[in-house]
């Protein structure tokens, strides 16, 4: 893997370079908020674009023009509209090719191409990048699912620029699965000819790592949803209170823990070895870090009686 991740870092494709780009960024916001409160920048667009939901309520130093460029947060839906349908398009185009032998539309290889698809020939099963697309989907399907009938959104707001990058964000992550993909021109080549042959003991660890962080993603919602409601299920008020149960117990975010948890899920069934993948997840590492620390923060200083033993990300460490 060593050999494979320098050789792939000198010939850094956009798309690596993106991720790349994308974990330092977060690296550094979390460094920087990881300083002394005295010598923290107070850059107030910096917190701005760093803060969404509750934890822009306590943003210091915002000035009142900044509300211009707020989006409601309960557009987060749009993100899991698109991914949905864009990434139910691209698993369509793989299935076509991967069942039925169809070619990839010329435009869509052209894209990969463009992306640094080439890089990979060869080298990645077929089967691993399609398992990671189905998970991809059914990911963002229950995100979907929840936002509409589980969550209930109060009047939080995200920065325009976060709602941009939610939107890049979901169109890129498919087709980075797919520039993962072994080709043969615009056709997907699947060594060994009959896709099925290909299953591994990495593919069955990582679709049971993605069931059960997904299962306690969704389960860490409802417990999110059922604060502002009712025993009948009734939206009472919007008001953010504590949460209690599941991974609640140990972390302010564990549906933030879940979220890697479930692109790690994705690296196992890439058969550990994907480099292009573990950059993703360490943006998402550093990505939900930061939202974490600052959520843990929010509720630190909102409520006295928070639990003294929960952490903000990763259980009795963080
Ligand atoms: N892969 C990525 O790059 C990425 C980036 C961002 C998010 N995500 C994922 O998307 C999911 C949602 O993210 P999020 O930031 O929206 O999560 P969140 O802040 O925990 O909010 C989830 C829902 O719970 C509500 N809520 C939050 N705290 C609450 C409290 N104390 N009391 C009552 N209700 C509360 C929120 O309402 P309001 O906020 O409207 O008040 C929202 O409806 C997470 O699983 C996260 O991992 C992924």
């Amino acid at each position: 893997m060593g050999l494979r991740a320098s050789s792939e870092l000198v010939a850094l494709s956009p798309l690596n370079a993106w991720w790349l780009t994308l974990a330092a960024a977060f690296l550094l916001s979390l460094m920087l908020q990881l300083l002394p409160p005295g010598l923290l920048p107070s850059n107030a667009l910096f917190q701005d674009l760093i803060r969404y939901g509750k934890t822009k309520l306590e943003a210091p130093l915002r000035p009142a023009y900044f509300q211009s460029f707020d989006v409601p947060k309960r557009y987060f839906v749009h993100f899991y509209v698109i991914s949905v349908l864009w990434n139910g398009f691209l698993l369509w185009c793989l299935t076509q090719s991967l069942f039925l032998g169809a070619p990839f539309p010329y435009w869509l290889h052209t894209v990969l191409r463009i992306l640094g698809a080439a890089h990979f020939q060869g080298g990645e099963l077929a089967l691993s990048a399609f398992l990671v697309l189905v998970f991809l989907w059914l990911h963002s399907l229950r995100r979907l699912f929840e936002c509409l009938y589980v969550s209930v959104f109060s009047n939080a707001m995200i920065h325009v620029v976060h709602y941009c990058f939610g939107i890049i964000y979901y169109i890129l992550i498919g087709l980075t699965v797919l520039s993962q993909l072994p080709m043969d021109g615009r056709n997907v080549y699947v060594r060994g000819k009959n896709l099925f042959m290909q299953a591994r003991w990495f593919h069955i660890l990582g679709m049971m790592m993605f069931i059960w962080s997904s299962a306690h993603q969704y389960k860490c919602h409802v417990i999110l949803g059922s604060l502002r409601k009712n025993k009948a299920g009734v939206v009472i008020h919007c008001k953010h209170r504590i949460p209690f149960g599941d991974w609640f117990e140990y972390v302010s975010s564990p549906n933030y823990l879940a979220e890697l948890m479930i692109y790690i899920s994705m690296s196992v069934t890439f058969g550990f070895h994907n480099f292009t993948w573990w950059l993703v997840v360490t943006y998402v590492f550093f990505s939900q870090a930061l939202s974490a620390l600052l959520t843990h923060r929010f509720y630190k200083s909102k409520f006295v009686s928070y639990p003294k033993h929960r952490k903000a990300f990763l259980p009795f460490l963080f």
